[in-house]
């Protein structure tokens, strides 16, 4: 298979992770006879200061003729205090638009070897597993209407709005991905107090009627980020807006031991997607080769299972993955709790790559 893929490092820890994740592709690449063209973009901070725009029309150019996208992180101190429209993370919320990505996946599992990393007790990580769905491209983010939006100094402003169509679309797509797993759908919202969570609930439940073998059930937002910490195993899909699946992933990702351990997929209903680690560019640890690398490295399986449909190449990163933790090394994120020996954010991602060829070479020998 050939297939060119968008690289956007962005900032901070972004350029340190996407090093690694480039490598774990190409040996992925190179054992299964695939050929990934990778060609590389600015987004965010560095596309600032280099074109004085965080998403310039070049990099959106290069996204929209490639086949996926795969994006380190934006932001940092440095941009600060440029305007609104100009800030890194505008970049980011820009792209995921103008791809019309409005299904953002954010899968939680948690690895055997790690359960002893998450601050939470092992009876309660073990076996979780779960996938946020966050709708990514509406809601309080994109402040509709825009003239509603803006601030002086005694007012500012934000307004939370979702169409129909919006809520519809994401929602099709988590009970599709329900069908496909436990068949359990949990939609979470705040419809006690919210107009647009009221219409989120009515329109889960009108589309659950397509879905008859889906069992659902609706949490309200406060609820839901206590029992995501109280009973995890629950879970099978969420589905949620915007700005509460955000929050609540990052929430999510200490059931795993740390934030640099969860992927994403940004994805629109072609199958064609973005893939970003859900970590931002760490400014407090960026440069130091302390960063861990297996959100990114997880998010290239992601893009080769949803956008190209490589599924065996998919598993082969994270078993990868798993082996390298298995086999004890740990970046310093994932000590939290004590100290142990600390690998680099390169040794770690050159252990996952020789892991892959590792495996390579045993399945050689075992298909000889
Ligand atoms: P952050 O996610 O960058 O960092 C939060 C904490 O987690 C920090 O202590 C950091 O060191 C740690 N951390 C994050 N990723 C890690 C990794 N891979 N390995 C080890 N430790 C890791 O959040 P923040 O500090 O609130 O934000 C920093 C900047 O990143 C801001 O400008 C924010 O807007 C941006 N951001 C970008 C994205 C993105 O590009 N998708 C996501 C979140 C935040
Ligand atoms: C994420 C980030 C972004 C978001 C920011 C940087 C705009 O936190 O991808 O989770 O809130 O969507
Ligand atoms: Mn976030």
């Amino acid at each position: 298979m050939k297939k060119k893929v968008a690289v956007l490092p962005g900032d901070g820890i972004g350029q340190e992770v996407m090093n690694g994740a480039l490598d774990v592709l190409k040996a992925v690449g190179d054992w299964f006879g695939h050929e990934f063209e990778v060609v590389q973009g600015d987004i965010g901070g560095v596309a600032i200061d280099l074109h004085g725009n965080p998403l310039p029309s070049e990099t959106l150019e290069l996204c929209k003729k490639s086949d996926a996208v795969l994006l380190g992180a934006v932001g940092g101190p440095k941009w600060k205090d440029v305007p609104v429209h100009l800030r890194p993370e505008k970049g980011l919320l820009e792209i995921r638009k103008e791809l019309g990505l409005f299904a953002n996946l954010r899968p939680v599992s948690t690895f055997e070897s790690l359960l002893s990393a998450s601050p939470l007790k092992r009876n309660v990580v073990e076996d979780v597993d779960f996938v946020l769905v966050r709708e990514l491209t509406g809601g309080l983010y994109f402040g509709k209407p825009s003239e509603r939006r803006g601030k002086n100094k005694e007012v500012a402003v934000d307004t939370l709005q979702y169409e129909r169509s919006e809520i519809e679309r994401v929602v099709h797509k988590a009970f599709q991905l329900a069908s496909k797993r436990r068949k359990k759908l949990t939609s979470v919202d705040k419809a006690n107090v919210l107009e647009t969570s009221r219409m989120w609930r009515e329109i889960v439940d009108e589309v659950s009627g397509s879905y008859p073998d889906i069992e659902v059930e609706h949490l309200l937002v406060d609820v839901a980020a206590m029992k995501l910490v109280y009973q995890p195993k629950q879970f099978d899909v969420i589905v949620t807006e915007n700005m509460f699946g955000d929050i609540l992933s990052d929430e999510a990702s200490m059931l795993t031991g740390s934030l640099g351990m969860l992927p994403s997929a940004s994805l629109r209903e072609d199958g064609f997607g973005l893939y970003e680690p859900v970590h931002g560019s760490a400014p407090d640890i960026a440069g130091q080769d302390k960063a861990n690398p297996l959100a990114m490295i997880l998010s290239v399986a992601m893009m080769l299972r949803h956008s190209f449909g490589l599924k065996e190449e998919a598993e082969m990163i994270e078993l990868a993955v798993q082996e390298v933790l298995n086999a004890g090394y740990r970046t310093g994120d994932l000590w939290n709790l004590g100290n142990g020996p600390v690998v680099g954010t390169k040794a770690m991602s050159q252990f996952v790559v020789e892991r892959l060829e590792a495996d390579h070479a045993l399945s050689s020998i075992l298909s000889a």
